[in-house]
This record gives structure tokens, sequence and C-alpha cells, in this order.
């Protein structure tokens, strides 16, 4: 979703700024703008990418050492130039970049207009940053203080950075519901909406608070207000993020550089939880509240899109394992159904970015009625993370594709461990189960491995379906929210309309969709209720659809029936998701990469959701 970028210090703005823009591409955005002081405050923004900008500001020479820069993924408003931002204030003194929704935006227009103001855009940015000049102008008081009184009156999530001409050495900078961090080099700050505009010139960086207003002013040191006027000493913290982790290294795409990580990428999920040899299972940041995970009423998993897919494996895992009562709930529904939440109830918030609005409204919700809250996390120091009781990062490492991959089997490697962790001290796993479990678990990034291979036989599959309109995809068990994801990767990034089912569902209607030109990809993996999906599989062959079914090594029973199978090494049932997903991932991409769509930054999507 929007990107910010702002730096103030000694050094030419803009080529901070556009190589911030760069990177924060993967977020998704539709339209980019950048603001340099220089006398003036100059903007140049439009439609499209940052390279857009790049061309569109070609023959302007934009020369400053402070300035704010964004992408937009459009809200209010259309995607178009005006729309873009930064945008300027009435009087073009100041100009303002704005991550997340003013939700009370029409009221505040409504009696600006009244006041005499015009406004340009459609946007409540532009509402917002008129706000702020007109309390300067009209209660007589410095601009920290004008956007202090402005965001106290503002309903709805912000991430906001204010440049202002009359104060060319100092940028303003505000947080609620959006993420912001600020780097602090020598002499000098940057801003952005995650750390990876920053990671390249400090690794000192502040998260600013929900509530929190920053000023940044050259010479200072770093100072920071709450909206209702306390100070706050900053907490510097460093980054633990490699330059590499955020570029493609050699790959043609982000994604397949992730689906390629997994071996590692699970590995670091377990690493130093898990000892086979001892037979011991840990995850230190919930180590406080097993007991009140083990005596909940239930758990109840909250995520969206791809974590919630994750969170059913959990779900399944739980109640498997630990014999806890278990509720996955798509956030966006959670927060406004009235569920009924208890005490003793333990929410789980699943998520990679750790940024998602409805999920952190969710937790939000869970945590006003007296519930624990944990977090499953990719990003370190994300909004859940933070507002979360305890919790577990997933140490997937960044994750740059929008369409969720190493960040999935991540967050599923998390909830075995503490799904084996929970049925050890529950005592509801034998010692030899828990021992097979767990060995089998440090032999699966050597299988995921094993499991790449496919990769060119699944790039010929693809070839044969790039042009087909739908596909559905069937498991059962552990294998359904495998389905479920295989669904909306192939859907998110290629642009095909996928869907996910149990399989034993299709004869309660997608079955009907059933004919010669329906290509069908069953996960019929070894024991569980494979014999079952044979029969599914036999009655969509009936039916003449074509059939693609990931099976276990060795499986010929499903070779004789299908048009094409894809080989997975043989693991335990329950974990067989952090295998069967993998071939899914890689049919998507060249799916997608063969469609000619946008693999990293697939249309209309954005890589952390902060707006409902
Ligand atoms: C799909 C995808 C999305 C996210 C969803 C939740 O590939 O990436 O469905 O899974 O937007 O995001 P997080 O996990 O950041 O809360």
């Amino acid at each position: 979703m929007c990107g910010i970028v702002g730096y103030i210090g000694n050094r030419e703005a803009y080529p901070i700024l556009i190589n911030g823009l760069y990177r924060l591409e993967y977020r998704g955005y539709d339209s980019a703008g950048i603001a340099v002081l220089n006398d003036n405050i100059q903007i140049h923004k439009c439609k499209g990418k940052v390279s857009d900008l790049e061309k569109h500001i070609a023959n302007n020479k934009i020369i400053g050492n402070i300035g704010i820069a964004h992408t937009r993924w459009a809200t209010h408003g259309e995607p178009n130039d005006v729309n873009a931002h930064p945008h300027y204030s009435e009087s073009r003194e100041l100009a303002i970049i704005h991550n997340g929704i003013i939700e009370n935006y029409l009221t505040l227009k409504e009696e600006l207009i009244k006041r005499g103001h015009e406004f340009r855009s459609a946007t409540d940015t532009e509402v917002l940053m008129n706000l702020i000049e007109d309390i300067q102008k009209n209660e007589q008081v410095e601009l920290v203080e004008a956007v202090r009184i402005a965001l106290s009156q503002v309903i709805g999530a912000y991430a906001i950075v204010v440049l202002s001409k009359d104060n060319p050495n100092m940028l303003v900078a505000a947080r609620k519901g959006s993420p912001l961090v600020i780097g602090i080099g020598k002499d000098e700050f940057f801003l952005a909406s995650d750390a990876t505009p920053i990671v390249e010139y400090t690794q000192n960086v502040v998260y600013l608070n929900d509530e929190e207003l920053a000023v940044v002013q050259l010479g200072e040191e770093l100072k920071i207000k709450t909206i209702k006027n306390k100070d706050k000493i900053p907490y510097v913290q460093k980054l633990q993020l490699s330059l590499s982790a955020l570029e493609k290294g050699g790959y043609d795409h982000f994604m397949l550089k992730e689906i390629f990580e997994q071996p590692r990428s699970i590995r670091d999920s377990f690493r130093g939880r898990l000892n086979a040899r001892k037979g011991d299972v840990q995850l230190g940041g919930i180590i406080d509240y097993e007991q009140k995970l083990i005596n909940a009423k239930r758990i109840i998993i909250v995520a969206c899109g791809t974590s919630w897919h994750a969170a059913l494996v959990g779900e399944y895992l739980i109640e498997d394992l630990a014999r806890i009562p278990v509720e996955v709930e798509y956030a966006s529904e959670f927060r406004y159904r009235k569920p009924v939440i208890y005490e003793d109830d333990v929410v789980i918030a699943v998520s990679q970015s750790g940024e998602t609005a409805d999920t952190l409204a969710a937790i939000e919700l869970a945590k006003s009625r007296g519930a624990t809250i944990l977090g499953i996390c990719n990003v370190v120091g994300s909004s859940i993370a933070r507002m979360t009781d305890a919790g577990s990062y997933t140490h997937a490492g960044p994750e740059i594709g929008v369409a969720s991959t190493k960040a999935f089997t991540a967050q599923v490697t998390v909830l075995i461990l503490l799904a084996l962790r929970l049925a050890k001290i529950k005592g509801t796993i034998s010692t030899s189960r828990f021992y097979t479990l767990i060995t089998a678990l440090e032999s699966i990034p050597k299988k995921v491995e094993n499991t790449l291979k496919v990769n060119d036989q699944v790039k010929s599959i693809a070839e044969k379906f790039m042009d087909v309109r739908n596909f559905l995809y069937l498991g059962r068990g552990y294998n359904f929210p495998v389905a479920l994801e295989g669904a909306l990767k192939l859907k998110e990034i290629s642009y095909i309309h996928a869907e996910g089912y149990p399989a034993a569902e299709m004869k309660h209607g997608p079955i009907a969709l059933i004919d010669d030109e329906m290509p069908v990809v069953f996960i019929a993996t070894k024991k569980g209720t494979y014999e079952k999906v044979l029969s599914n599989i036999q009655e969509v062959k009936a039916r003449k659809g074509k059939i693609i079914a990931i099976v276990t090594k060795g499986d010929t029973t499903v070779k004789e029936v299908a048009d094409f199978t894809i080989e997975i090494p043989a693991t335990e049932e329950l974990l067989v998701p952090l295998l069967a997903t993998i071939p899914l991932q890689l049919l998507s991409y060249h799916i997608a990469v063969m469609r000619d769509c946008n693999v990293d930054q697939p249309r209309n999507l954005a890589k952390s959701v902060t707006v409902e």
C-alpha cells in the first residue's frame, strides 16, 4: 500500500527519495510523486510507476537537501496526476504525503470550504493539508503545533510527513495506524513507511508509535511527542535487515527468489526452537503464556488472505495435537460481527506484514474484551508485533513479492511448533509421536529443496494451461488450506479465476463446472483421506476434467488417472502443507510469467493492506 520516504541532511535529497520509492514499489501503488524544497517547494507527480515519475521529471533539475516522496494506492479519488501525493497547501508553503484514510474528511472539508478554502484534488490528504495551514494561520501557531492540533481533530488512520517552506531545516511526521520509521544518520534523518529505503544509509531507527508526532531538524536530536502533547524519549533500535535481502539476487522476480528461499526460511523459522536430539520444542516469545494457552476455553486465530490459510492449517494442527478448540476468523469479519469473546480466550493474530488494518482492528477489539493477544508476524517491530501481549516472529526475512510464498510456509512452521509445544505440555501427545514429528520437521528443509526440483516440470505443465479461464483446486484435511492457497496464488498473480474447495464439497456444487476444458488441481498425497480423494479424482475424470495432481513420491495409482502428476517427498501428514504448497506456488508463478503479468506487483494489490 502507499509508501512514504523523507530525507533531510547534507546530501542531495532527490536520488535518495527516488531510490527509496523504488525500494517501496513492492508495497503496490498506482501513482508516485516527490517534493523537494529549494527556496520554494517543487512538486512533481504522476499516475503510473516510479520509472514514469523519473521520465516525467527528466528535464528538470531537482536540487535541495530536504524532501518527501510517495507512492499512492488510491483510496479517495481515482489514480491520476492530481490525486497523487505530495499535496501542496493552498498557499503552496506546505506540502504533505499521507498513508491511511481520514474518515471524517468530508466534515472537515465542508468546514474548510465554508471558511473559503478551495481544493484541487479529491483526496482526504489535501483536506488534512489545508486544515494544518488553516490552523497555523488562524491560530498563529508554529508548524509542529498546527500539525498536532489538526491531528487531534482527525478520525482515521495516518502516517504523514509535512514539508514547510518557512522551516527549511525541519520535517514533521506523525502516525496512527499506519507505520512510520525514522532512520538516524550522522547529521541526517530518513523517514519511511518501512525500513527498506533506510537500510543502506543507517542501521539506527526509531519506530514511531500510534498517536506520536516526530520533529526531525538538522543539527538537533530527534524529538517525539504525543498528539496529546506529552514529550517522549525516542527508543533507538538497530535494524536487523541486510541489503541483499532486498535484491533479486539473480532471479527474474522476487517471487521466484522467495519460493526458492524456502528451505532457508523454514529452517530459520524453527532454528533455536526445535531440538530433535533433546526432543524439545520451545517458543521463547510465548513461554509466559503457555499455561494460559493450554487452559484457554478456546483459541481464536485472526488473519487475512494467505495468512488466514496458514491459520486454518494452525487450527487443524492445534486441535489435532493439543486438543484445544480453535476458531479461525477473517479479521475483517470478526471485527464487525459482534463476536463473543471471553477473558480466558487467547487470540492469535497471524500476519506477514504485521500492519494489516483489519487484523489490527480485530486485535484491538479482542483486547478491549480482556482476551490475551498473541502474534505470529514476520516483520520485526511491526504494529501487530508491538500491540500483542507476546508472540513469535516467523523469521522468513523480508518478503518483497506481493504474493506471499515463504511467509506462508514460515507461518505454518511456527504454528506446527506451537501445536507441538502445547501438545507436549498438555500431555496430549506420546513421547514417541512427538519425537517422530520433530525429527520429520527437521528434515523438511531438505525435502523442500527436493520439491523445488519439480520447477521445470511445473513450467511445462504451466505452458499447457496458461490460456485457460478457470481453475479448480481441491484437497481434504491438511490439504484443504493448501488448495485454498494454491487458488489464491493463481488468481492474484495471473488473473485467472480460480477456486479452492474441500474435495468432498465438489459434488455439492462445483462439479457442475467440470467439462473437458476445466483444469482441476488435486492435492492427493498419501495417508489421511487419500482413498477418498482418489474417488473425487475419479468423479472429475468421469466428467473429462483435466487433472493435475500433487502426489507423494512413488504413487502409481493417481498417475493412472491424472493427466499430470507432480511428486513431492513423503512426510508426516500434518507437515504436507510445507511441501505441497511449493509446486502450486511455482505453477502460478510460471503461468503468470507466460501471461506477461507483473508477478511481483499484481494489479490492484498491495503488500501490506493498511486500510480496511
Ligand atoms: C496473498 C497475500 C495476501 C496477504 C493478506 C494479509 O498472497 O499476500 O492475501 O496474505 O493481505 O497480509 P498480512 O499477512 O501481511 O497480514
